[in-house]
């Protein structure tokens, strides 16, 4: 009886031990690779994951505004936020080289992940949280800022393009012009700007690569997109870009390409 006793002791105090463990273990391991710490999200490492080569991506890029109603994988978003300013080099002097070039290397851009409810698959049937999120390029994670899907707020702050409300993520390209200007001056503007073009290049190849697909959208209202995504005061919205799966996957080949370039010969 007594024995009976100790050993039913012995596992209350284990499951309430486990219980409270659990309440305060921060890491909670989703999927694989990925880590939801409280106020984090470490993303899947950038790893080889498609076998297209750069001239394919190039030749298949194409402006996609029409998606299946299907979420993307926390791999696929993982790695699009890599080629956008993703660590590329631990540089000699310390610095972290990044996915696009830089003037001066002064990165004045900053990334928002606008995501809408079920949008974003962790595992099984688990889904990221809706709601806007920073790239943390550094850690390769994601820090939510708001919580609550905000691609209508996007939707209406981009003239109501259908596209930008209809995918599952949109990727929201934030300059704060202060780290080039400083030292630069007035000509920093213009580096600024080049380096947004660069990254979206970046957006349209990997998602390309992965048979995502994206469009780039510069016709908005600064303001009201800054507030969608809860912007700070510095930082200046540039560039969005909505990614999802194509309705129409767009093909093309390269034997289809030189009867093209056979024709504009004649
Ligand atoms: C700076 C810039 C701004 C753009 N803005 C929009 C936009 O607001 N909405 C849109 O649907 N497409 C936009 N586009 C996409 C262009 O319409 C598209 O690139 C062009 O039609 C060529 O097609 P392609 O990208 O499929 O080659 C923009 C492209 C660039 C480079």
């Amino acid at each position: 009886m007594r024995l009976g006793y100790l050993i039913s002791a012995i596992l209350s105090v284990g499951i309430v031990l486990y219980v409270i463990l659990s309440l305060f273990t921060p890491l909670t391991e989703v999927g694989i690779g990925v880590e939801v710490l409280p106020k984090e999200i470490l993303l899947p490492l950038p790893t080889k994951t498609t076998s297209i080569t750069v001239e394919e991506s190039i030749l298949m890029r194409k402006s996609i505004r029409e998606w299946l109603n299907k979420p993307l994988t926390v791999e696929q978003v993982a790695m699009i936020l890599w080629a956008t300013q993703g660590v590329v080099e631990r540089e000699y002097y310390g610095w972290l080289r990044r996915a696009a070039p830089s003037a001066g290397a002064t990165y004045p851009l900053e990334i928002y992940l606008v995501v809408g409810a079920n949008s974003v698959l962790l595992s099984g049937d688990a889904y990221l949280e809706a709601g806007v999120y920073k790239y943390d390029h550094r850690r390769h994670s994601i820090k939510l800022v708001v919580s609550g899907d905000r691609r209508y707020e996007l939707w209406r702050a981009s003239l109501n393009q259908d596209w930008v409300r209809e995918a599952p993520i949109n990727i929201v390209i934030c300059a704060v012009y202060e780290r080039t200007t400083s030292r630069y001056g007035e000509r920093g503007v213009r580096y600024v700007i080049l380096e947004a073009g660069h990254v979206g290049q970046n957006v349209y190849l990997m998602a390309t690569s992965l048979g995502l697909g994206t469009v780039a959208i510069g016709a908005f209202y600064d303001e009201d997109v800054a507030k969608a995504v809860s912007a700070s005061k510095n930082e200046e919205p540039l560039y969005i870009f909505p990614v999802g799966i194509p309705l129409t996957p767009h093909k093309m080949t390269f034997e289809e390409l030189q009867r093209v370039y056979a024709e504009l010969r004649r």
